[in-house]
């Protein structure tokens, strides 16, 4: 939700921020704006649209001179995606300039005071209350005017702010929404993410919920928001810059497909020892593991739909009850958390603010929250009692792939080793499952190079308006994620059903040629799922199975089918997902969307 950049330092700012703003373009691509001090004054550049416009603007950032400056591309949230509305705001005199990631809950009341007191507003965003808040406070002291503004605000904020009479200073402040800052020996850095400056450093701080950072071309301050100085210690990124591009690959989310096989490599490596699995950041003992009575799964999108298959696998291998909910869902309907439950939020970025809220109320209720995040040192990785980390490394376009399938295998992990303390599985069938585990990666592989066969029939459903997938069990985890993922990026309506529940209605959409997508990986259920495509084929429908290699029985149900290698029961939403994966995506490559950056959407959802 809305990307910043900042520089300060002894190079032109403006080509900087713009090529930090590129690698953000994933948080928010409605409008994109600059502010750099060029000597006398601050010069601000805004334009609606991509980023490419305010960068055919500015030449790249060449026509803005100076060396400080702050840059934004915005998801919009308060007031549609305009010149006006693009940030950076400033006061009426043009000498604050603001750009901020984030939520100002009580704007309207401020709005109204400050209206009282003569100001005008000229954009519908609710950012702009806070230039000309920190105009209202400006007395000469920036640090005092940020922090007096940081106390009359609520919500959430990530800020970049300048000051035309303190050019050798930048500020930043943040409090629920991100911001990093960097440093070498060429200035400081502001960022939403480490990919919009690891081209620069490696060097980063990450900053905590009300505090306060002032940078200069050679110094760096960070203060709470009682202007008390801080000290902080830097965290040295140890990931490559190459795995935040697109290394030749059309786009980053078919990139991201072909990193699964290592993905899920390095997220179960480090944890497979010998025969066993050992997950350290547990910081729980067998002895707890065995006294867990519940576990609730907290999570939005794709990492719920991770949620839901791992409520099918702990439950099945471990014998927990397991709850799972939509995270915007869990922290207002007053949950029921009883002793003996253990909270599990996932998480992508680690910023999402409903799983975020649904974390903080675990906590407040006194229950020790488990994070499986994928960022590191993000909010949820920070806050959470202990953190498995997916080793998925930066994930650039908006639809997850390699994340999800990562908190896939994570899930499956922690499923195995309550099993095992709790003593439901022997040491062989612990064996067989690992062996099965350690499988994965390739087996992926060689689903991934299918692809053609996969872009050849998704290239007949371009034209479709409705498509279905249905599923039992597992099955049904994995129809939701297939079903979220071509539609969040081909624009076509889907809707993902267990099957034996879409005669209880939906199956009155079903009409002739419609596209139904029928996963059956379940040996037991082969025989009821056949039903249920038999069902739909009876009223039109065209199907397309996803099934075990050898379940030739399906042939004579479905029109297409699409086999996966041998895995256990639990494991094969890992395989189902890529023929899925890959349907998606071409099925949005032949409608012409724009496959890494969906309309309406932004990788990390900030907000409410
Ligand atoms: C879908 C997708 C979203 C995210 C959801 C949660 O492809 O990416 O549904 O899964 O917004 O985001 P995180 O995992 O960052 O909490």
């Amino acid at each position: 939700m809305c990307g910043i950049v900042g520089y300060i330092g002894n190079r032109q700012a403006a080509p900087i921020i713009l090529d930090g703003l590129a690698k953000l373009e994933y948080r928010g691509y409605d409008s994109a704006g600059v502010a750099v001090f060029d000597g006398s004054k601050i010069h601000t550049e805004k334009a609606a649209g991509r980023l490419a416009v305010l960068e055919h603007l500015t030449r790249g950032g060449e026509t803005m001179p100076g060396f400080s400056g702050i840059g934004h591309t915005r998801w919009a949230t308060h007031g549609a995606p305009s010149d006006l509305n693009a940030h950076p705001h400033t006061n009426k005199q043009g000498t604050i300039a603001v750009v901020h990631n984030g939520i100002i809950e009580n704007y309207i009341p401020l709005k109204k005071k400050l209206e009282k007191k003569g100001y005008e507003f000229v954009s519908e965003t609710d950012t702009e209350i806070l230039a000309k808040l920190l105009d209202y406070y400006y007395k000469g002291n920036p640090l005092e005017a940020v922090t007096k503004v940081l106390h009359r605000v609520e919500g959430s904020y990530a800020l970049g702010i300048m000051f035309a009479d303190f050019p050798g200073e930048l500020y930043a402040a943040r409090k629920d929404s991100p911001l990093i800052v960097g440093r070498n020996d060429d200035g400081c850095f502001i960022a939403s993410d480490v990919p919009a400056i690891l081209k620069y450093t490696r060097t980063v701080y990450y900053m905590d919920n009300q505090e306060v950072a002032c940078l200069k071309a050679d110094d760096l301050q960070f203060y709470s928001v009682d202007e008390e100085e801080l000290s902080k210690e830097s965290v040295t990124i140890d990931w490559d810059a190459d795995a935040a591009e697109k290394a030749g690959y059309e786009h980053f989310m078919l990139k991201e497909m072909y990193e699964q096989p290592k993905t899920i490599t390095d997220t179960i490596s480090p944890r497979i020892h010998e025969n066993d699995i050992v997950i350290e950041e547990l910081n729980m003992s067998d002895e707890e593991l065995r006294e867990i009575r519940k576990i609730h799964i907290v999570a939005c999108g794709s990492a719920y739909h991770a949620g839901v298959t791992a409520k099918y696998v702990i439950e099945g291998l471990a014998r927990i009850p397991v709850e799972v909910d939509v995270a915007s869902e869990f922290r207002y309907r007053n949950p029921i958390l009883e002793q003996g439950a253990m909270v599990i939020v996932i998480s992508q970025s680690g910023e999402t603010a409903d799983t975020l809220a649904a974390l903080r109320e675990s906590k407040a209720r006194g229950f020790k929250v488990l994070g499986i995040v994928n960022v590191v040192g993000s909010s949820i990785a920070r806050e959470a009692d202990s953190v498995m980390y997916t080793w998925a490394g930066p994930e650039i376009a908006v639809a997850t792939t390699k994340a999800y399938s990562a908190q896939l295998v994570a899930m499956y992990m922690l499923a195995m080793k309550m099993a095992k303390v709790r003593g439901l599985v022997d040491e062989k069938t612990f064996g067989s499952l690992l062996s099965d585990l350690r499988c994965l990666p390739d087996q992926v592989e060689m689903l991934l190079a299918q692809k053609e066969k996969i872009q050849h029939f998704a290239n007949r459903y371009v034209g479709a308006k409705d498509i279905f997938f249905i599923g039992r069990g597992v099955d049904h985890a994995i129809s939701l994620e297939g079903s979220l993922k071509l539609k969040e990026i081909s624009y076509v309506h889907s809707e993902a059903y267990a099957a034996g529940e879409l005669k209880h209605g939906t199956i009155s959409l079903i009409e002739d040629g419609t596209l139904v997508v029928a996963v059956s990986t379940q040996e037991d259920l082969f025989a009821k799922t056949i039903s249920n495509i038999v069902e739909v084929k009876a009223r039109g429908a065209f199907v397309m199975a996803v099934t075990n290699e050898g379940n030739k029985a399906i042939e004579k149900a479905a029109d297409y089918v699409v086999y996966l290698p041998e895995t256990c029961n639990w494991f094969t939403n890992s395989l189902a997902i890529i023929p899925l994966q890959l349907f998606a995506y071409y099925v949005a490559l032949a409608r012409g969307c724009d496959v890494d950056k969906p309309r309406n959407l932004a990788k990390s959802v900030t907000v409410e």
